[in-house]
């Protein structure tokens, strides 16, 4: 989604903006700008296309000044292109805007019939005039962004500057996500806490509502409306280090690689083997509580959703509770059965996805009491769950999620771990048995990396197919579902995951000699029906990619490829399976030569409906 980044302070801010900027490439854009204020003049660069157009423009015509604005847009309203990307200026006004403003058409209306001309197509434009009409009313710039924010009807994280009042910057959040990093004598803002990492960790996040001013070498915190705010400040561990590649070629493959260390952190502190229960700091439900629950309803997008389908048969075989699982931007149109006794988990790696974030709110208003399983800590979700299990993958800056989902499966199993001790339905021992499984993942998932040559070699011999189907069962059909996704968001292949079981109701009529059906069979209780489902493919002439468990001569003598993960993965082996699918997608596109960190069309963190 759009990246914001301002600073104000004494060094020159478009080298700051720019790299910050740069760092937040990962959220998707398709257009970029920047303005500073130098001599009491405004200057506002912007291009279409990714930052190098801009830099290049920089560099032809510089932008000095110690206060200035930047921003990375993916369009919402209006196409990509130097007319609609931001900063946005109507008078003495320069906005940068990240969110959506629901009632921009109306305000639109009464602003042109009051006689101002609009440029772009943008909702953002219109805020940078209605700022501009109270500043014109009222001669005070911190007082007309008040005045016109309290207008605004949607969501925002904005970033202002005024011609006029040169050494003011102002942000304000409603919806968006907004961070200030405090600095000495110097202060930046950012829509997300790796824009500004490398200059500061001391941040103060901001809520729905709020607003600070920045003035003389001070930040002041208030509500929009007005009333003063003490707010006090985070220390962030992140090193700016992690967010780096780290010496691979892309975000995605050092991320696949970090999976082993993503998933020990995640476990880090959090098991009590001897009791066979886990601890989650931040659950903020008693047994007692969890107790209350007679359903649980789990809810999110994409990959996540992907998870929490893995989740349902977690929860169900351990806990016995009935699990529905809903895609967020359904749940939140459906008047959905939840009530006091259901226990909702939201699942979102950033914890900023919008949809997410509303049927949260929409559970909450029906009684519900929440869990959220989030990576991004403090994020929008994270805050107003009742309670969160974080996934501590790190930062994840390719925008195909790899590391995230794998340790959203484990932050699932120990949220069944907890459950199902909470309310009887774990033993001690069984919980005990479940923590050896659970200890095991990291290394096995180091053992099952080694396949990333093998893969390359499968990836060039069916990177020229058309469609790719690919097939699980039980626990392992939402993976084939991720493993499509992957290809699909990487490599533009289309590709769609099936229950095996039900590949005879209709996409067995696609398979020929050119279809590439990716089988997960690896040794489990559904093995001989997902065997016979792939001898089912073999019959039809279809090229079948079987991911298998290490040794099993059965499926390798039917397969024409096979790839062969670590046979004693046990209930977790999903999480195995993951990895030769995420590479797969991962050698195609690059061997087509994608943009592999940045998918066309696609935004890491989708915080507009
Ligand atoms: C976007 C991303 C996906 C992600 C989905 C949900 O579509 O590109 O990778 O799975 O949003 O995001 P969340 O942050 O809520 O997990």
């Amino acid at each position: 989604m759009c990246g914001i980044v301002g600073y104000v302070g004494s060094q020159e801010a478009t080298p700051i903006i720019l790299d910050g900027l740069r760092r937040l490439e990962y959220r998707g854009y398709d257009s970029a700008g920047v303005c500073t204020i130098a001599a009491g003049r405004a200057a506002v660069r912007r291009s279409e296309g990714k930052l190098i157009n801009l830099e290049r423009l920089v560099t032809e015509a510089p932008l000095t000044g110690t206060i200035g604005i930047g921003h990375t847009r993916w369009a919402t309203h209006g196409k990509p292109s130097e007319t609609n990307a931001h900063p946005h200026q109507a008078g003495s006004i320069i906005v940068v805007h990240n969110g959506i403003i629901e009632n921009y058409l109306e305000l639109k209306a009464r602003l042109k019939a009051d006689g101002r001309e609009f440029k772009s197509e943008t909702d953002t434009e219109v805020i940078s005039h209605l700022i501009d009409e109270k500043y014109a009313a009222t001669g005070t710039f911190v007082e007309a962004v008040r005045l016109a924010l309290q207008e605004l009807r949607g969501a925002y994280a904005v970033c202002i500057l005024c011609e006029q009042e040169p050494n003011v910057l102002v942000a304000a959040k409603q919806g968006s996500p907004m961070v200030v990093g405090l600095g000495a004598g110097e202060f930046f803002v950012a829509s997300d806490i790796p824009a500004i990492l490398s200059h500061t960790r001391e941040m103060v996040f901001l809520e729905d509502g709020e607003m600070v001013v920045f003035r003389e070498g001070t930040p002041s915190f208030s509500r929009v409306t007005g009333e003063p705010l003490e707010k006090t400040s985070r220390h962030i561990d992140w090193s700016p280090l992690m967010a780096e590649k780290g010496g691979y070629k892309h975000f995605m493959l050092k991320e696949i690689f970090e999976q082993p260390r993503a998933i020990r952190d995640t476990i880090a502190g959090r098991l009590r083997e001897e009791e066979g229960d886990v601890y989650l700091e931040d659950l903020r439900l008693s047994d007692c509580e969890l107790r209350e629950f007679d359903r649980i309803c789990i809810v999110a997008c994409g990959t996540s959703w992907h998870a929490a389908l893995v989740g349902k048969f977690l929860l169900e075989e351990h806990c016995r509770i009935p699990v529905e699982v809903d895609i967020a931007s359904e749940f939140r149109y459906r008047n959905p059965v939840v009530n006091d006794r259901t226990l909702m988990v939201l699942i979102s790696q950033s914890g900023e996805t919008a949809d997410t974030l509303a049927a949260m709110r929409e559970g909450k208003s029906r009684g519900a009491r929440n869990v959220a399983i989030c990576n991004v800590v403090d994020s929008s979700i994270a805050r107003e769950a009742t309670g969160v299990v974080y996934t501590h993958a790190g930062p994840e800056i390719g925008v195909a999620s790899t590391k995230a989902f794998v340790t959203q499966l484990v932050a699932l199993y120990l949220l069944t771990i907890r459950l199902g001790r909470a309310i009887g339905t774990i033993d001690a021992e069984r919980g005990q048995a479940m923590i050896t499984e659970l200890v095991k993942v990291p290394a096995l998932l180091e053992k099952t990396l080694e396949i990333n040559d093998a893969v390359e070699k499968t990836a060039r011999r069916y990177m020229n197919a058309r469609d790719f189907l690919y097939l699980g069962r039980g626990i392992n059909y939402p993976i084939a579902l991720e493993g499509a996704l992957k290809l699909k968001e990487i490599s533009y292949i289309h590709a769609e995951g099936y229950p095996a079981g039900e590949m005879k109701h209709g996409p067995i009529a696609l398979i020929d000699e050119n279809m590439p059906v990716v089988v997960l069979v690896p040794r489990n209780s559904t093995y001989e029906k997902v065997l016979s489902n792939m001898e089912e493919v073999v019959a039809r002439g279809g090229r079948v990619i079987a991911i298998c468990s290490a040794g099993d001569r059965e499926v390798a003598d039917k397969a024409e490829e096979t790839l062969a993960i670590p046979a004693d993965g046990g209930e977790l082996t999903s999480i195995l399976l993951s990895v030769p699918l995420q590479l797969l997608a991962y050698h195609v596109a690059v061997l087509k030569g994608t943009d592999v960190d940045q998918p066309r069309n696609l935004a890491k963190s989708v915080t507009v409906e």
